[in-house]
């Protein structure tokens, strides 16, 4: 059997998920679903025949779902689930006034998903993404291994992004990393970024280093504030898609995602933004490696101000 990968939610995240998992050619189905009437089977049939010109045989299919799980069938078998449903930000909002509005809404395809795609690897995308990947692994009950978040390869692509527009070299060039929170407490390291292996630190100023992680940390509200609606979604996919592929493949690939920490960098009990090894199993395991002292207390306070917020997500 070829392998087969849900997209839950077919707005821009979602669809353009979808597409590019399509279009890597490597499942056998690309499931598209939606709460609205039509729209997953309208991009679904609009996908495939773009087969024809982009050379894939990948077959995508849409499914509307409704409030007591009707059209859930449709996911069974799932290797791999990205959960991109819930509301973008606005202009002005912060990823957790999305909390509240976004819980009701993951907890609910969480439940789905457990019940239809038991075996499944969960990748939760939707907002404020370390809350809502610890409720949907609560809501699931999967193995923590089998549920993380999708955070640090777009922030880690958006800082490569900003350094490589900085020192006008190819983005290839650069290798950056950024880990704790999807939010105001992300981490980017730049004892951990290199251009042509040469340390970040020998290139820019630090003033100028500090700039770029602040536009970082900043990145997705900086989209917002000029798309006026909806959020993100070229950069968000190419990263969600990109996990998914590591898990369908048993790759191996260290990616940052966020993650189950249980005593690595001697923080433990909560999901946050750490570099991981994808395997088919989801999680095969955290990789710890050297930080700064203040790139160490960095991620410590981002986990406690994760922590607080996980644990409210319970009673959501
Ligand atoms: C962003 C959203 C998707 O950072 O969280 O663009």
């Amino acid at each position: 059997m070829g392998k087969k990968v849900t997209v839950v939610g077919a707005g821009f995240y979602g669809s353009t998920t979808a597409q590019r998992l399509a279009e890597y050619d490597i499942f056998e189905t690309v499931v598209l679903t939606d709460i609205i009437e039509g729209k997953p089977a309208g991009l679904a049939l609009d996908l495939n025949q773009s087969r024809a010109i982009e050379g894939y045989e990948t077959k995508v299919i849409g499914a509307s779902t409704g409030p007591n799980g009707e059209g859930y069938e449709a996911i069974e078998g799932s290797d791999v689930v990205v959960v991109t449903a819930g509301l973008p930000r606005k202009p002005g909002m912060s990823r957790m006034d999305l909390l509240e509005v976004n819980a009701k809404i993951v907890r609910q395809v969480a439940e789905n998903i457990a019940k239809y795609a038991p075996n499944a690897v969960v990748i939760v995308v939707s907002n404020p993404v370390d809350e809502m990947t610890a409720l949907a692994q609560l809501a699931t009950q999967f193995p923590k291994n089998r549920v993380f978040g999708q955070a640090g390869v777009l922030d880690t692509a958006r800082f490569t992004n900003f350094i490589a527009e900085e020192l006008n070299v190819p983005v290839k060039s650069v290798k950056a990393l950024t880990l704790g929170s999807h939010g105001d407490t992300m981490v980017p390291v730049p004892s951990r970024c290199t251009v042509d292996g040469k340390p970040l630190s020998e290139l820019l100023p630090a003033d100028k280093i500090e700039e770029l992680v602040v536009r970082t940390r900043n990145g997705g509200a900086e989209v917002v504030a000029l798309l006026k609606t909806g959020s993100a979604y070229y950069a968000p996919s190419a990263a969600a898609a990109r996990m998914a592929k590591a898990v369908a493949e048993d790759s191996g690939v260290v990616m940052p995602v966020c993650a189950w920490v249980d005593g690595e960098y001697g923080i433990s009990g909560v999901y946050l933004g750490v570099e991981a090894e994808l395997g088919a199993q989801g999680i095969k395991k955290v990789v710890e490696d050297k930080l700064t002292d203040t790139e160490l207390a960095g991620l410590k306070e981002a986990a406690e101000a994760v922590r607080a917020k996980q644990a409210d997500v319970a009673g959501l």
